[in-house]
């Protein structure tokens, strides 16, 4: 039987990028909260002049902080502007926190490993990122960490939602130009719906157990079994589908090849995400266009 401790959402929440996939999710879920949600039409995170003094004058009990530099592949071509939103505009929100007195909520990545082990990555075990988008994500969630005492870290991985620029979407789309697709099959990972995931974090928030969390539905697949899945739900099975090893996918950033994230600190806790399979099927009831 997990440990359960008191559970009481925090009454004042803010959201940032909330305009994005997990930010959209969270904001349909916090409906009991006084919540403020800004993305960069609000304020850009990059401006601490302009971000901490809203962020703070809310009075917040809780940030979310799910804005992102999320362009991975753009991150290789301009590390600098990666660098501005995802180390220095965290540094920024963490300021915030600091002076209002709230915790924060740091959403980072999967791929801060490297994706070399045999095993599952753990929450305590070390971080070693490959990529520009990787090192700035966990450059992160080291100022996050330097900055705060009421912190929680969220990892998470391969996110997904309706309406979003994901790799679901963009199958789709792609199966629809080209009627033939070729998706590797050695890099490995945790499809995550981006609804699932928020309602997560909505628990961790109520437990005031600060810390290091992996949330991300269950179950691992490779990019070439998640494609799969995708054409079937989408009644797109004729389409052909050849695996390819990521050697011949050639990208500006390197992926890790097997970062997958094991749950072992919110489990603990009571709170687990549901199998990747199950949460794809509600994707495609969700979103009518596909
Ligand atoms: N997507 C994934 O597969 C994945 C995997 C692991 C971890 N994560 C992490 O999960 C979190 C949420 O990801 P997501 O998929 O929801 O990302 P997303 O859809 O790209 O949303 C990020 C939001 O942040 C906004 N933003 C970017 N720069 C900003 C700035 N300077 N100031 C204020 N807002 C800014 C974006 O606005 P614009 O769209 O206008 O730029 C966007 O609305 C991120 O921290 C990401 O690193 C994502």
């Amino acid at each position: 039987m997990p440990m359960m401790s008191k559970r009481e959402l925090p009454h004042r929440i803010v959201v940032t990028g909330a305009r994005g996939q997990l930010g959209r999710s969270l904001c349909a879920l916090l409906t009991d909260a006084a919540v403020l949600a800004i993305d960069v039409d609000e304020a850009d995170i990059r401006d601490g002049d302009q971000v901490i003094p809203l962020i703070a004058g809310f009075q917040p009990d809780v940030v979310i902080h799910a804005a992102a530099w999320t362009d991975v592949d753009g991150a290789e071509r301009d590390p600098d502007a990666a660098y501005a939103v995802n180390a220095v505009g965290t540094q920024n929100v963490a300021l915030a926190c600091q002076r209002a007195g709230a915790a924060m909520v740091y959403v980072s990545t999967n791929e801060v490993f490297d994706g070399r082990a045999s095993r599952p990555y753990r929450e305590w075990d070390q971080p070693a990122p490959i990529s520009v988008y990787a090192r700035s994500k966990w450059a992160g969630e080291r100022i996050a960490q330097m900055l705060l005492n009421q912190l929680y870290i969220v990892r998470t991985a391969w996110v997904y939602a309706p309406g979003g620029n994901n790799f679901p979407s963009k199958i789709i789309a792609a199966a629809d130009r080209l009627g033939r697709l070729r998706v590797v099959d050695d890099e490995f990972g945790n499809p995550t719906y981006a609804p699932d995931l928020a309602a997560a974090i909505v628990q961790l928030i109520s437990t005031g157990r600060f810390g290091i969390y992996h949330l991300t539905n269950e179950g691992v697949c490779s990019r070439y079994e998640w494609a799969r899945e995708v054409l079937r739900l989408s009644g797109r099975e004729h389409i052909p589908l050849t695996p390819i090893p990521s050697s011949e996918w050639k990208r500006a950033a390197q992926p890790p090849l097997r970062a997958i994230l094991a749950n072992t600190a919110a489990a603990a806790l009571g709170i687990r995400l549901r199998p990747w399979r199950e949460a794809l099927v509600d994707y495609f009831g969700a979103d009518s266009r596909k």
